[in-house]
């Protein structure tokens, strides 16, 4: 008779994959919650290391990057690394107040910021920031779309309003920053990143509005990569998970219980860092991504490959 060939095991090591595989077989049955047993019978490994350290001191000295959702969160944490590695950065966002709290945080470190308070909605202030950047800095090496809206709600529980607001936000925003930006852009080297969200490719209840925006920053920012290569342009997209200690998280994650939840449809088992993204933003803006365009990349811990982690039962 046929045995599969984990039946074959030896020592501890071998004992240890055969079972996880006797496991996983029973597991994997419909209906079974896999990852659960999954998560039980594979050791963990720490995970959270940062990738900052292997790239080479001061790495974007020098350059220029331009930051919206600069003031707080994800976007903050990338303007930080950037500066921490010697670029100039200008902080965009709504809030002077957030702006001038994060820019102090990098002066604090020797850095350079400045910052610019707008609302990406508004064309004619988005291209006021990217000419008092270029004035103050001088050419832009890199452009961070990261400004973004958001609120659970379902479909009719939004007004018309309420969807055009985080349309406008997100993607309208994205377009906004990206089209102002290019005449100030350096050609060839300049190096566009958006922010966007697994809701791009998976629809999520209560979250139509997000998912429509980031479907539209995912296609746009790819047809950036075509349009602008050809001048030295990479255009990029960064999908976050669910990240740690994120306006976020705070508003889709509100509870300890629904944080469990979100936790437990995490393959890795676990929330990513700010860090984490900050430090695949200096990958994608740095010299080893010199011929990535196009891409989107995904840093969620394999969130994305399992199911939604907001269900229809879960009420907000
Ligand atoms: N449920 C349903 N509708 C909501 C809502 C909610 N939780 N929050 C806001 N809205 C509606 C408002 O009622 C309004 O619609 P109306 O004019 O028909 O009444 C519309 O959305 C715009 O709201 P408003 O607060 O005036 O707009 P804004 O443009 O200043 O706010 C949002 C933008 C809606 C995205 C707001 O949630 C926001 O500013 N969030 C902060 C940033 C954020 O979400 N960060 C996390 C990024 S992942």
């Amino acid at each position: 008779m046929h045995r599969p060939w984990y039946s074959y095991d030896r020592g501890p090591i071998q004992s240890k994959v055969a079972s996880f595989f006797r496991n996983a077989e029973i597991a994997i049955r419909p209906g079974a919650n896999w990852l659960g047993s999954l998560q039980e019978i594979v050791p963990k490994y720490d995970t959270v290391r940062s990738m900052a350290s292997i790239f080479r001191d001061r790495l974007l000295e020098g350059k220029t990057a331009f930051v919206t959702g600069g003031g707080s969160g994800i976007g903050q944490r990338m303007a930080e690394r950037f500066a921490e590695h010697g670029a100039q950065v200008m902080l965009v966002g709504r809030k002077q107040e957030k702006l001038d709290a994060a820019a102090a945080g990098i002066r604090s470190s020797n850095g350079t910021a400045e910052t610019c308070a707008l609302d990406v909605r508004d064309y004619p202030a988005v291209q006021a920031a990217m000419q008092k950047t270029r004035h103050r800095f001088g050419e832009i090496d890199i452009l961070v779309c990261g400004a973004a809206g958001n609120f659970p709600a379902p479909v009719t529980g939004m007004s018309a309003n309420a969807f055009k607001s985080v349309i406008d936000i997100d993607l309208i925003g994205t377009f906004n920053t990206c089209r102002a930006s290019y005449e100030h852009l350096r050609k060839p080297g300049a190096s566009v990143i958006s922010i966007s969200a697994s809701h791009a490719t998976m629809p999520i209840a209560y979250q139509a509005h997000v998912c429509a925006a980031k479907a539209g920053v995912d296609l746009l920012t790819r047809t950036l990569a075509i349009e602008w290569g050809p001048v030295g342009i990479r255009a990029n997209c960064i999908t976050p998970g669910p990240t740690d200690d994120t306006e976020g998280m705070r508003r889709l994650a509100p509870t300890p219980e629904v944080r469990k939840k979100v936790e437990a449809a995490v393959p890795l088992g676990r929330f990513g860092t700010k860090d984490e993204l900050a430090d695949l933003a200096l990958f994608l803006c740095s010299d080893a991504a010199a011929y990535i365009t196009g891409a989107v990349y995904v840093c969620d811990g394999g969130q994305s490959l399992v199911r939604s982690s907001l269900s229809l039962s879960e009420k907000h």
